[in-house]
Order: C-alpha cells, then sequence, then structure tokens
C-alpha cells in the first residue's frame, strides 16, 4: 500500500513530455500551498482560475518516477509491488519504439499490479479506440486520454484517480480486517458455547458425585464404626495369633475406609462448587489434591511417577476452584497421553507464589511440542489424537478458564520438556 503519499508512472519515450507531466502535477502540489493560494488571491482577486479552486485546500504530494519504455515500467512497476509501494496511477504513452507499445505495457501492468489505474495517452493517429479495446480486453479501470492533452484535465485525472486508488485499498482494508475480526469471534464464540457445554458436564459430573458420595457415605460410616468397634472388643480379649491377625486385618478395613472417605468428602466439596458459581478463596494445594483424586491411579497403574513440589507460602488463592480443578486436569491427562508408552515417565507439579500470582507449572517426560503442533494446540478442535482419543478442546477451554480468571496460560517452549505455566492473580476484582 501507498506509504500515504500518491505514486504516479510516467511512461513516454519524449522527455519533453515527461518534463510536462512533472511541470503538470508538481505545479498542482504548489497551487496547494496556502500562502501560495493566498497570494494568488490578492492577485487576481476571489474569482482566480478554476484550477487554484481545484487544488484549494488540497495538499497534493505526488511521487513521480519516468519511464522511456514500456518494458522498463513494467520492471518499475514489479520492483513497487514487491516493496508494497505500488503505483497508484500510470500515465502511459502508446507509441514507444523500439519497445513494446504502451497497449502491451498495459495489459502486463494490469496482470502484475491489478489496482493499479492505467491512463493511455494517445494521439489521433494511435490506435482505434476498438482496436484498444480488442487488445486490452476488459477496459475497466484503463482510461483514455487523447493528446495534445489539456494540463487542468490531467491534473484532475491524477488527483481523482489517486484519490480512488487510496479509498479502495482504505476498503479492501477495512474488510480484510472485517474477516479477521469475524473469524476471531466465530472462534471465540465456538470455545464459550463448548466451555459452556463441557462445564454443563462438569456440573452434571458434579450433581452426580453429590448424589454418589451421599449414598456411600452412609454404609462407609457403618463399615468404620463396625469395625473400630470389632478392634476394641478384640483388644478386651486375650491376644492370640488369630485375634492378632484379625485385628491387623481390620486396621487395614478401617485405613481402607478412612482414604474412601477422604475420596467421598473431595466429591463433595467439588460438586458443592460447581453448583454455587462463585469465587472462593483456597489453598491451591487442595485443589492439586482434588484433580489428582480423579486420575492418580492412571498414573500408578503406568507406572509414571508424580512429584508435586509446593513452594507457596500461603498458598491461597481466590478462583473458581472446580474450574482451577478442570484445568490441571486437562494438563495432567494430556501429559499422561503423551509419556504412557516412553520409556522415561514423569510427571512434576510446581506450586509457586510470584508476586501476586499463583503459578501452577506442569511439567513432563515428553521431549516438547514439536514447532507446527505447538502453534496450534490453543486452537479449538485441534488434536493430534486418533478419532475418539481427543476433542482437541482441553487446552482452549483451559485457556479460556483462566483468561476469565485474568491469569496467563502458556507452553514454555524455552523448556527442554514439555512444560505449561499457568498464572492466576491471588485476587479477583469484586
Ligand atoms: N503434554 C503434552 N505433550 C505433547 N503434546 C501435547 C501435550 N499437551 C497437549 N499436546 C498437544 O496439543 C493438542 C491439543 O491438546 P488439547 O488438550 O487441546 O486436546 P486433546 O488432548 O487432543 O483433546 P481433549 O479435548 O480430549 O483434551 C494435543 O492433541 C497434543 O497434540
Ligand atoms: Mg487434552
Amino acid at each position: 500500500m501507498s506509504s500515504g503519499n500518491d505514486n504516479i508512472l510516467i511512461v513516454d519515450d519524449n522527455i519533453s513530455i515527461q518534463d510536462d507531466f512533472r511541470k503538470i502535477l508538481n505545479s498542482s502540489a504548489q497551487e496547494s500551498d496556502p500562502k501560495m493560494n493566498e497570494l494568488e488571491q490578492q492577485l487576481f482577486g476571489e474569482t482566480s482560475s478554476s484550477e487554484s479552486h481545484f487544488f484549494n485546500n488540497k495538499q497534493i504530494n505526488y511521487r513521480l518516477s519516468f519511464s522511456s519504455q514500456g518494458n522498463e515500467a513494467i520492471e518499475k512497476i514489479i520492483e513497487a509491488e514487491k516493496k508494497a509501494d505500488s503505483f497508484s496511477v500510470v500515465f502511459m504513452d502508446v507509441r514507444m519504439p523500439p519497445g513494446i507499445d504502451g497497449i502491451e505495457a498495459a495489459s502486463q501492468i494490469r496482470k502484475i499490479a491489478p489496482h493499479t489505474q492505467i491512463v493511455i495517452c494517445s494521439a489521433y493517429s494511435d490506435y482505434s479506440w476498438e482496436d484498444m479495446v480488442k487488445k486490452l480486453g476488459n477496459p475497466e479501470g484503463i482510461i483514455f486520454l487523447k493528446k495534445p492533452f489539456d494540463k487542468i484535465e490531467v491534473q484532475q485525472l491524477a488527483l481523482s484517480l489517486s484519490e480512488k486508488w487510496k479509498t479502495a485499498r482504505k476498503l479492501e482494508y477495512h474488510i480484510n480486517n472485517l474477516e479477521k475480526i469475524v473469524k476471531e469471534k466465530v472462534d471465540e464464540l465456538a470455545v464459550a458455547q463448548m466451555q459452556s457445554v463441557e462445564s454443563a458436564k462438569f456440573a452434571a459430573l458434579g450433581i452426580m458425585s453429590a448424589g454418589l458420595a451421599h449414598e456411600l457415605n452412609t454404609p462407609l460410616c457403618a463399615i468404620l464404626i463396625a469395625s473400630e468397634q470389632v478392634i476394641e472388643k478384640l483388644a478386651d480379649d486375650a491376644e492370640t495369633p488369630k485375634t492378632k491377625l484379625v485385628s491387623k486385618l481390620l486396621k487395614q478395613i478401617v485405613s481402607m475406609a478412612e482414604k474412601m472417605a477422604t475420596i467421598i468428602k473431595a466429591f463433595r466439596g467439588y460438586s458443592r462448587n460447581e453448583k454455587n458459581d462463585s469465587y472462593e478463596f483456597i489453598n491451591v494445594k487442595s485443589i492439586i489434591d482434588n484433580a489428582l483424586l480423579f486420575c492418580e491411579h492412571k498414573f500408578v497403574e503406568n507406572k509414571i511417577e508424580l512429584h508435586v513440589e509446593n513452594r507457596t507460602q500461603s498458598g491461597e488463592l481466590n478462583c473458581h476452584p472446580a474450574q482451577i480443578c478442570q484445568v490441571v486436569l486437562n494438563l495432567l491427562n494430556n501429559s499422561f497421553d503423551a509419556i504412557k508408552n516412553q520409556t522415561e515417565k514423569w510427571i512434576k507439579i510446581e506450586l509457586d507464589e510470584i508476586d501476586n500470582n499463583i503459578q501452577i507449572v506442569v511439567i513432563d517426560s515428553g521431549q516438547g511440542i514439536p514447532e507446527h503442533v505447538a502453534k496450534n494446540i490453543m486452537v479449538p478442535f485441534y488434536t493430534t489424537k486418533e478419532v475418539g482419543q481427543g476433542t482437541g478442546l482441553g487446552l482452549s477451554i483451559s485457556k479460556g478458564i483462566i483468561d476469565q480468571h485474568r491469569g496467563t496460560f502458556q507452553l514454555d517452549t524455552t523448556h527442554p520438556n514439555t512444560r505449561f505455566v499457568v498464572k492466576i492473580p491471588k485476587t479477583q476484582p469484586l
């Protein structure tokens, strides 16, 4: 696109005609000078010549280039297009021996720079109008100017064609921008829609787990109470190898039942968060513990080492716990998929407090994500997994959640392993 000046190319083998153009088009620039206009008004009164009215208050600053031959003009056009500094208008002579004629040059220029407008300057003896149209095909964007031409006519053409060119470029820019904005909005909507589907699924899971937790809690309490009573009763009797073994087994039952009670409590907490859709203060470590309850068994079964390093002080975070839990789960599930078949299998979760943010880092033993994949991972529905294995929404939804918490969600491409960094402000605006 032009840098704002009007870039005009004059193609004529006659040097004196090139000079005429220079004078005509440079004079229009001078006439736009307010001081010149004032002087002109003093000299000629209110009704000065029509040309000074026409250019009054219009700052014209043409950048003129000249060529004596059609081929040279074509090269200039190619060069200008390469630099994205197109010519808005070309004034093209027809006969320019020994090179190609202006009509041939114009037809080639139209292919290289379709937006450049061409004024064919021909004498009476040159091609007939019909011949020129036949040679150029569609005459749109081509203007014919009969030689010898009028100064005002040339100035008017230069002005109106370069203005037209600039308006068309602005319009083109806005249309392209509009397309980009519409695409971004459509993508945002798709993520928001899927996010609400996902949170509906999560909410359903929350309701289901609340019911399940309630149903399991009662018999579990009964198991715990009964086991503890039997342990007490056994303690009253004299210790034999048999009572010793039964007591040991019962203690195992109590310990397992207590573990189950902890899981059930976590499920209850999770469903409670989903129901009241508000932000709350919670320790980030407890969110991680919650997330691990859902997937730890997979890691154990697949012999994946898991390390959690909590370097926070208070670790307190104002957030939507179920949503942050969902983000951590998405990251852990992705890590699991990436490394489950590798020989070296580990996942590390690091928790830090940096300024007013809580940072959650998930690193896995994978070797990072290849650049061509990495640039797409946040795009909704992008997945490298087989059909039925992944929807390609985990990361885009996670990013959406963290954006809503005014945080950042990034893949660290500088680390030798696959490392995701999530930063969330410790407090949220009221
Ligand atoms: N830890 C990781 N290691 C390697 N590649 C990863 C990792 N995390 C994400 N990716 C890549 O990013 C892609 C997009 O991840 P995303 O979580 O958005 O979708 P998905 O896991 O394919 O499907 P789902 O919707 O079930 O999460 C994955 O298909 C994978 O190619
Ligand atoms: Mg995923």
